[in-house]
């Protein structure tokens, strides 16, 4: 019987894909224990963009959400999506920052940790693989799933072979533009599923209008878990609806087992929020649409909504289709990586760049410099020597793991931390983005200050006006 298992991304990628992660915390709360009752075999609920927007844009401690998420989901798994050696950050960190970081998402409630690197450089996911066995996490190494010259279902599963050899407890396919088609999925499950052992998970977006199709194909050879997304969080460029595919596969050998009238509860749950949303204007029709051009352009749910958003702030909308044109172009001369973050953004703010400057690679931003370099780790196809030499001159391109480069962090910035500390995750805050931790730790003495004052005004029988 092969039943088939469902992740549920409603508080993680679907609003990440949806309305740039801005789901907070209390919106998130009110249903976890209803969601705890499903029967989903996870809940991917932390990392991704959530860690970062919790900081940059809602004043929250991820930390504080992740513990409180923990609280009211006592049987089903926490799943996060981790960077490889970026971990939730957009450059590469020092490995001691890397384990410490894996300790506390799992000491404070993660218990499996999707792990992927944007090049499918192995090297980048080692540290990070090491540190969730050591810690008792399941690892889930990932697959960014792409379409090139240079990838076919073969290389995929050969680098999936090497991942269950580095000691991985289950693999993910991870399209994150919805560019798998149903008959290249079928082919690509078969595929891994023939050269390893351990248990294969699906994720893609629904962007494309494809999702649901190529999910009841990897399910036909044979996958053993799929994301999808409670329905008035789904589609667009999030996932497919969850009822949709439980009701697909009722009655047959793939039945998950999961009950239609306790994911309606959860849908009733989101619905008006899809309308505030909606009113409020985070939610932007454009992403809702099925994108036939995401095929042609390989661009992905998030990198659409921030393309969009991007140039909508430089008053620049009607360069979109300009800029969708250029990031193939730009992604060929970078070797062909798949775009997820960081290469995503790194990319597309490129084509952005080429296209607004007029001329291409007139203007290169530090990032794509630092990709051309080598900084990132190894591209799937080796990049023009010419290339090379227009982006980075004279400078020597690095070719061992880039975080062999990296000495320990960590010492440095607990000392730096010191003046904000008040739990002992906040390095890691800190560690992943400096300024603006820095911005929320003020934002939080302040409010301590405030809620101090308040409470001895209160005793002595004073009310501020
Ligand atoms: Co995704």
């Amino acid at each position: 019987m092969a039943k088939v298992k469902i992740t549920e991304t409603v508080l993680r990628d679907s609003h990440q894909s949806l309305i740039a992660t801005r789901m907070n915390t209390e919106q998130m709360l009110p249903i976890l224990e209803e969601m705890d009752k499903v029967g989903y075999h996870s809940l991917e609920a932390w990392g991704g963009a959530t860690f970062d927007s919790c900081l940059r844009f809602l004043n929250e401690d991820p930390w504080e959400r992740l513990r409180k998420i923990r609280d009211k989901v006592k049987n089903t798994k926490l799943q996060m999506l981790f960077r490889g050696q970026n971990i939730l950050g957009y450059r590469h960190y020092a490995d001691d920052v890397v384990e410490y970081f894996v300790q506390k998402s799992i000491a404070n409630g993660i218990d499996i940790l999707r792990i992927f690197d944007a090049l499918n450089d192995s090297r980048n996911l080692r540290t990070a693989i090491n540190a969730t066995k050591k810690e008792g996490g399941h690892v889930q190494a990932a697959i960014s799933y792409t379409i090139s010259p240079v990838h076919s279902s073969e290389a995929f599963a050969k680098f999936a072979k090497e991942l269950e050899e580095m000691g991985a407890d289950s693999i993910c396919i991870k399209d994150m533009s919805g560019l798998l088609t149903p008959y290249t999925a079928y082919d690509l499950v078969k595929t891994i599923k023939s050269e390893i052992k351990i248990p294969v998970q699906l994720h893609t977006h629904y962007t494309t209008g494809l999702a649901s199709m190529t999910i009841l194909k990897a399910i036909e050879a044979g996958v053993d878990v799929v994301d999808t997304a409670i329905s008035p969080m789904a589609m667009g460029t999030s996932q497919a609806p969850t009822e949709a595919i439980v009701a697909t596969l009722q009655g047959t050998e793939y039945d998950t087992g999961l009950d239609l009238k306790a994911l309606d509860k959860i849908c009733k749950y989101f619905t008006p929020l899809r309308e505030e949303f909606l009113q409020s204007g985070l939610l932007d029709p454009k992403v809702l649409k099925v994108d036939v051009n995401c095929l042609l352009y390989q661009v992905p749910g998030g990198m659409l909504s921030n393309l969009v958003s991007q140039l909508k702030q430089q008053g620049k909308s009607d360069k979109l289709a300009e800029v969708l044109e250029e990031v193939p172009r730009v992604r060929e001369d970078a070797g062909y990586a798949p775009l997820v973050t960081p290469t995503s953004q790194i990319v597309g703010t490129q084509a952005v760049l080429n296209v607004i400057a007029g001329e291409r690679y007139k203007l290169v931003s530090k990032e794509f410099k630092g990709m051309i370099r080598g900084d990132y780790g190894q591209t799937p196809a080796p990049i023009k020597p010419e290339f090379i030499k227009k982006i980075i001159g004279d400078e020597k391109p690095i070719t061992c793991r880039p975080a062999d480069n990296i000495a320990p962090e960590l010492d440095t910035l607990r000392e730096k931390v010191k003046p904000w500390a008040e739990q002992e995750e906040d390095v890691l805050s800190y560690a992943l983005f400096e300024q603006v931790a820095e911005k929320f730790f003020e934002y939080r003495k302040a409010k301590k200050y405030e809620l101090d004052a308040d409470n001895a005004d209160t005793k002595l029988g004073v009310h501020s006006v």
